[in-house]
């Protein structure tokens, strides 16, 4: 049984669903996990105590919230020298197109340089658009991205493109480093 730390950054939510579910997965195993909301402030102490971390986080605008940056810097040593894993969320995750998905790379490989962190594993997750949760202009940006990518904005409001399975065989991938 491994002790296993989940920090997370989540705008509208859908990374905060990401980490639970991925947590559930792990207990399910046997591990014991702990959550830490760093988009709702939620203390840190003991957070340096764990055998392994997985950080997961959203993309808006190009950009990590800088929850996650903060946490790396107060962090950094511990999760340098655990397992690790790095979980950035974003619609273009969802993408086929080679152009968008190196762009997509990049975007996490500069984060992880300017951390000065190698994690183990960096799992794109495809995120969710959630209309009550944007403005007017974020809405009709999104829905058009989407439809760029062959994905009709579902009509109950809410899209979601996270490939669950998928995201559910990574937690073995890691489980199986513990
Ligand atoms: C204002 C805004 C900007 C976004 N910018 C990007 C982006 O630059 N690249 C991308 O792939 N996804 C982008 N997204 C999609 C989010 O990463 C996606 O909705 C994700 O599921 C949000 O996760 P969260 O609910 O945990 O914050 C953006 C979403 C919003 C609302």
């Amino acid at each position: 049984m491994a002790r296993v730390l989940i920090a997370f950054a989540s705008r509208e939510g859908h990374t905060e669903l990401i980490a639970h579910h991925v947590a559930r997965k792990l207990e399910d195993r046997r591990h014991m996990v702990r959550l830490i909301n760093l988009t709702a402030g939620e203390g840190e102490a003991g957070a340096d105590e764990y055998d392994a971390a997985i950080i997961a986080g959203s993309i808006h605008r190009g950009n990590f919230a800088g929850e996650l940056t903060s946490f790396l810097m107060r962090h950094g040593p511990a999760v340098r020298s655990h397992a690790s894993a790095f979980l950035p969320v974003s619609l273009t995750a969802a993408s086929h197109d080679p152009h968008e998905v190196a762009a997509l790379n990049e975007i996490a490989q500069r984060f992880l340089f300017e951390a000065g962190w190698q994690p183990d594993f960096v799992e794109h997750v495809a995120g969710a658009v959630y209309d009550r949760q944007l403005n007017l202009i974020e809405r009709t940006v999104l829905h058009s991205i989407m439809r760029q990518h062959d994905e009709e904005p579902d009509q109950s409001g809410t899209t979601v493109l996270t490939d669950w399975a998928r995201l559910d065989e990574f937690v073995g991938e890691f489980a199986a480093k513990l």
